[in-house]
């Protein structure tokens, strides 16, 4: 499209944002600019486009495009959620400290408990539904409260803008991981939050072949930063990646809101089934934080926990269903079902993982863009299949 995409709506943005036609050719999608350099046009003359490690073009796009997604000023994109993450990070500096909701992603604390922690950067794992925990949680070292929510693969909800009044008032930046509701569903930046990240591995690809993240920042301060540090680290997503996730990207509102009405049917299955002990999702109206979700989300997601009540139970559904792919990741139009506690929470210590309630019956599920009859169908014949 021509002109400024800033006042369009979000599904125009998705398809336009930082999309312009490639100026030699006009070409509609944005080209794979696959080089490593750039020829300069003279000794003395520098262009913004020296070395493709600093900028890319296929990647700026992407960037740009995330950034206007998220109502962020810039963005920068990475090799994985990941190294977002840990780019984040950089933030805070040895004798620091940083505040987390208590069940993230394994990966993000084991992040911080078995590499950063070698860099004396300290981490408390706070339950953020609890703003009292929150606010004690706070010490004259704290840099940056880190929130997931939904947690995974609890599900738990925190308020958003309660937790960015918190933190700004003792001078602390909040930063979301909004991988689980993609920016079509909730906008942390909205609600007061100073940074998001997203894996894009997961709904903003959306199709489950590639790897990468990206890091949405209020301010420029903050992104030229980043920028800096991403280009001092190296951790780019490459320019397959980038066009990948684009492409992604173009159809994440029409995947949302189908993922989300399949969901709705697989929920109505599962909160009535004998075989399920809880369902975990924050569409139920009885789920703790179902109004905070109403009110700082336009939905609830595409994932789903449910506790069948041991492990043999989880395998036997695991090992039963058909449609549903058991594998990590989520986020993709194929369904996933998993086993957190063998798999994305297994580098969490079982005494840690109990306490937080990730059983050893505790299924979650990625629901899909595939028809829902089907859907529902697979997991009622695995679950009828209990004893
Ligand atoms: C919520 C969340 N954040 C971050 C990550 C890490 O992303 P990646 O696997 O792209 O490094 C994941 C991966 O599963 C995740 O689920």
């Amino acid at each position: 499209m021509k002109g400024d995409t800033s006042k369009k709506r979000f599904g125009t943005r998705a398809i336009h944002a930082g999309q312009a036609p490639e100026p030699v050719t006009g070409a509609v999608a944005v080209p794979i600019f696959q080089t490593s350099t750039y020829v300069q046009p003279a000794l003395d003359e520098i262009s913004k486009y020296d070395y493709a490690r600093s900028v890319n073009p296929t990647r700026e796009a992407l960037e740009q495009n995330v950034a206007s997604l998220e109502n962020g000023v810039d963005a920068q994109a990475f090799s994985s959620g990941m190294a977002a993450i840990t780019t984040l990070m950089t933030l805070v500096g040895a004798d620091e400290h940083a505040v987390f909701s208590q069940n993230v992603y394994g990966g993000t604390y084991r992040l911080l408990n078995q590499v950063l922690n070698r860099y004396r950067v300290r981490s408390s794992w706070v339950d953020t539904t609890d703003l009292d925990a929150l606010r004690v949680s706070l010490t004259p070292a704290t840099k940056l409260v880190f929130l997931e929510s939904p947690t995974n693969p609890m599900m738990e909800i925190t308020d958003i803008s309660a937790v960015c009044e918190i933190a700004h008032e003792q001078g602390v930046k909040v930063a979301v991981d909004n991988t689980f509701l993609s920016p079509y569903v909730q906008r942390p930046l909205d609600l007061g939050a100073d940074f998001v990240v997203h894996s894009t591995t997961k709904f903003l690809n959306g199709h489950s072949d590639s790897i990468g993240g990206v890091l949405i920042s209020k301010d420029q301060e903050d992104a030229d930063w980043f920028q800096f540090a991403l280009k001092s680290s190296g951790a780019i997503l490459a320019p397959f990646d980038c066009f990948l996730t684009m492409r992604g990207i173009k159809t994440l509102a029409v995947r949302m809101d189908r993922h989300e009405s399949n969901t709705q049917q697989i929920v109505a299955l599962l909160k009535d089934h004998p075989a399920v002990k809880t369902t975990l999702y924050p569409g139920l109206p009885d789920f703790p934080g179902h109004e905070i979700q109403k009110r700082q989300a336009s939905g609830f997601g595409a994932m789903v926990s449910f506790d069948v009540g041991s492990y043999a139970r989880a395998h036997s559904v695991l090992g039963s269903v058909e449609v549903f792919s058991l594998a990590e990741s989520l986020g993709g139009v194929e369904s996933l079902i998993s086993h957190p506690a063998s798999m994305t929470h297994a580098s969490i210590p079982e005494e840690r993982r109990q306490a937080l309630g990730i059983t050893d019956g505790l299924v979650r599920i990625s629901v899909g863009i595939e028809d829902a009859e089907d859907l529902v169908d697979d997991l009622k014949a695995a679950l009828d299949g209990l004893d």
